[in-house]
């Protein structure tokens, strides 16, 4: 007899409740303080932070074991917003096993994947509903909402031996940032990107 966990399931995307899953283990909320460090204006984001600390974005998760034959699923929900010129995103991550990929599925709204390799390459990819987009192994991602007043949701699934590794992003950042220029999104070199070697 199989035990619960191994027994197939569904769940659904509910449209109504702006794409939230019905079924959920986890849930995750960040603030505005827990981005400390990652974004370019420093006194906008510290002024802004005075005033309140709202949440930049949540994810819903699906847990499974942490195994490599399993994958876990959520959806990711970035707010509309700005600190300074610069989009409302997610901390962004490394895989902590880095030959690990991941898919997502854009549900609703506007924005871009920020992504990079420790070997130096990046890519900067469009979401939009409809757009599935492959991270593959190696890949740093993280999601910038540029709509002005919709949620950008994203249905992800990635290993379930990934795990995170947000240091490495929250010590050196992306090479690349989206930020708002007269209204348009516009990727641009992170000025204050630094390798982790060197700012050891
Ligand atoms: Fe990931």
């Amino acid at each position: 007899m199989p035990s619960e966990t191994t027994l197939p399931f569904t769940f659904n995307i509910v449209p109504s409740l702006e794409s939230i899953l019905d079924k959920y283990d986890n849930h995750i909320a960040r603030n505005l303080s827990a981005m400390k460090g990652q974004y370019q204006d420093r006194a906008a984001y510290e002024a802004k932070l005075t005033e309140d600390d709202p949440v930049l974005y949540e994810v819903y998760e699906v847990s499974r074991p942490p195994v490599a034959g399993e994958l876990l699923m959520g959806i990711s929900i970035v707010r509309p917003g700005k600190v300074g010129n610069e989009y409302y995103m997610t901390k962004g991550h490394f895989h902590t096993v880095l030959e690990t990929s991941e898919m997502y599925y854009c549900l609703r709204g506007a924005g871009f994947m920020v992504m990079e390799t420790p070997e130096g390459d990046w890519a900067v990819e469009a979401l939009k509903p409809g757009t599935v987009l492959y991270v593959p192994p190696r890949w740093a991602h993280r999601s910038v909402n540029t709509g002005d007043q919709e949620n950008l949701v994203t249905f992800f699934t990635y290993p379930g031996n990934a795990g995170h590794d947000y240091g490495t992003i929250e010590r050196q950042g992306f090479r690349k940032i989206v930020m708002d220029h007269q209204g348009n999104p516009e990727i641009a070199d992170n000025p204050r990107w630094m390798p982790a070697d060197v700012r050891r």
